[in-house]
């Protein structure tokens, strides 16, 4: 079991579990995440996923060209940007921290 916190821009904190073959923006999405509206869906076309992932001790693989690519489109992004629709939830991810960023909500 993968628990995984988000954090809203409003400061409001939902922990979530989350299961193996969901993307991380499935999981927001299931907890009600607010600011993750995943309009296309996860085909890393939308960049309304946007997400940010707290620095620690938990590394995330590396975004493969697309979400790099698409990163560059969203609003504000940052060294530790995201998309979660592209990110696969596996055991390692056990205790990630992520921040919605405020241009979501
Ligand atoms: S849901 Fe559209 S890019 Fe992630």
């Amino acid at each position: 079991m993968t628990k995984v916190t988000f954090i809203e821009d409003n400061g409001n904190r939902i922990e979530a579990t989350a299961q193996m073959g969901q993307s991380l923006m499935q999981v927001a999405v299931n907890a009600g995440v607010s600011g993750i509206s995943a309009e296309c869906g996860g085909a890393c076309a939308c960049g309304t996923c946007h997400c940010y992932v707290a620095d620690g001790s938990i590394i995330l693989p590396a975004p493969d060209s697309d979400e790099t690519d698409m990163i560059e489109f969203v609003i504000d992004p940052k060294a530790n940007s995201r998309l979660s629709c592209q990110v696969a939830i596996t055991p390692d991810l056990d205790g990630l921290v992520v921040h919605i960023p405020a241009s979501q909500t």
